[in-house]
């Protein structure tokens, strides 16, 4: 049967990880996948995590299975660190946690249990939005649509845009949101325009799912939390997905979880068994290993200290680059400006060119982005950094 099957074109940032690995030339520059790297370029093994992987493998009797829900400490720690200790949901019980194999999974599951509860369910996601939501979200069978995010004259969001399309979605509809470090553009909402999109939120009953996973690599661990804790204080069913890929460096361990609040306690309980009937028919039982560490990392208090520095310098390298790519593109193209890109945060920015720049920065340059010409800043170093300019203003 198998004979049948059609060769499909790579992810675009598979394709791209692929490709950057490929090229033999030494002044290649990864500004592709997303993950953080340090001024040699590389993407360690944090120290908090080194040392809490010791004492999980020195303590370790079994590896028999945890659960399907996965590991009940975890999940109570994840929900400590999104949530914060004394959060309303957590205090009145209306919040169930489940562990899933990274923030990919979560989102998955998530959009399973909105098919299991509302089969016709909409998604609505960003324009634009990460590449891999849609196969994760519509993989469910729940239909996708859009509406307007970014915009590219000023680098920021177009929120009016965003507002007014929200506000016509009839109730019940979903709305994907990035809590912070928006995935692929940078581009954030305000802690005012998040209020006023919660008042949107609660006057038309639309029902957010709200991934995070860049917790800490905006603007701090509170910061970044904000809209998530608003949101699930103050509505009565919220979805958050969960990823400590970044944030805990932790990428192939696939470690994440699926908060969910519910309107009532009870609420909390069906959802969370139906969240194990979804989990057992996917994955079974989620890796354990990444999550072990987590739940060290969190509850020792040296170990949690040591990371919140670790991941405060990542922070601080990101921001420190994004400044250092504003004055190098200044001077090297100063017919275009680039200034949005310091007031970005997270990762992601968007160079706002075309994809045949794109392509000629790949094949003249090597310098890698995606096609839509999201760059990771964190790919960036001290020593490209001119280079890099250079061949974007060869390119313009
Ligand atoms: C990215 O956006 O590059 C990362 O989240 C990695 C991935 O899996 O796509």
């Amino acid at each position: 049967m198998f004979e049948r099957l059609e060769t499909v074109i790579p992810d675009p940032i598979l394709g791209l990880m692929a490709a950057f690995r490929a090229d033999p030339d030494p002044r290649k520059v990864d500004l592709g996948v997303g993950v953080y790297r340090d001024g040699r370029g590389e993407t360690p093994v944090l120290n908090a995590v080194r040392e809490a992987e010791r004492a999980v493998l020195a303590h370790q009797t079994t590896k028999t299975y945890v659960a399907a829900s996965g590991n009940a400490a975890f999940n109570e720690a994840i929900e400590r660190l999104v949530l914060g200790d004394q959060h309303e949901a957590r205090v009145t019980a209306r919040v169930r946690t489940v562990q899933a194999p990274g923030g990919c999974g979560a989102l998955r599951l998530g959009a399973e249990l909105i098919r299991a509860a509302a089969p016709d369910s909409v998604v609505h996601v960003s324009t634009p939005t990460w590449a891999n939501h849609t196969p994760l979200l519509a993989g469910s069978g729940l239909r996708l649509e859009r509406y307007p995010y970014f915009d590219p004259a000023t680098g920021g969001v177009q929120f009016g845009h965003l507002m007014a399309a929200l506000e016509r979605l009839p109730a019940r509809s979903v709305v994907l949101l990035h809590a912070s470090c928006h995935n692929p553009t940078g581009a954030d909402l305000s802690q005012d325009e998040w209020r006023k999109l919660l008042a949107l939120v609660q006057r038309r009953g639309l029902v957010p799912f709200i991934d995070i996973a860049y917790q800490g690599l905006g603007e701090g661990l509170e910061a970044d939390a904000f809209a998530v804790r608003l949101f699930c204080a103050e509505l009565p069913e919220v979805l958050c997905a969960v990823s400590c890929s970044k944030n805990f460096g932790l990428y192939r361990e696939r470690t994440g979880a699926l908060h969910v609040v519910n309107e009532t306690p009870a609420a909390a309980d069906a959802t969370f068994s139906q969240l194990v009937r979804i989990a057992r028919g996917i994955w079974s039982m989620p890796p354990d290993h990444g999550a072990a560490i987590v739940h060290k990392i969190l509850t020792e208090a040296t170990l949690r200290t040591s990371w919140r520095l670790e991941l405060d310098a990542m922070r601080e390298r990101i921001g420190g680059l994004r400044e250092e790519a504003v004055r190098q593109l200044r001077e090297h193209c100063p017919q275009r400006d680039f200034g949005f890109i310091a007031t970005q945060r997270g990762m992601f920015s968007f160079l706002g060119i075309s994809g045949a720049q794109v392509r000629e920065l790949r094949e003249r340059h090597h310098v890698y982005m995606t096609e839509d010409s999201r760059m990771n800043v964190a790919g960036l170093r001290r020593e490209n950094l001119e280079y890099f300019a250079r061949a974007v203003a060869q390119v313009l």
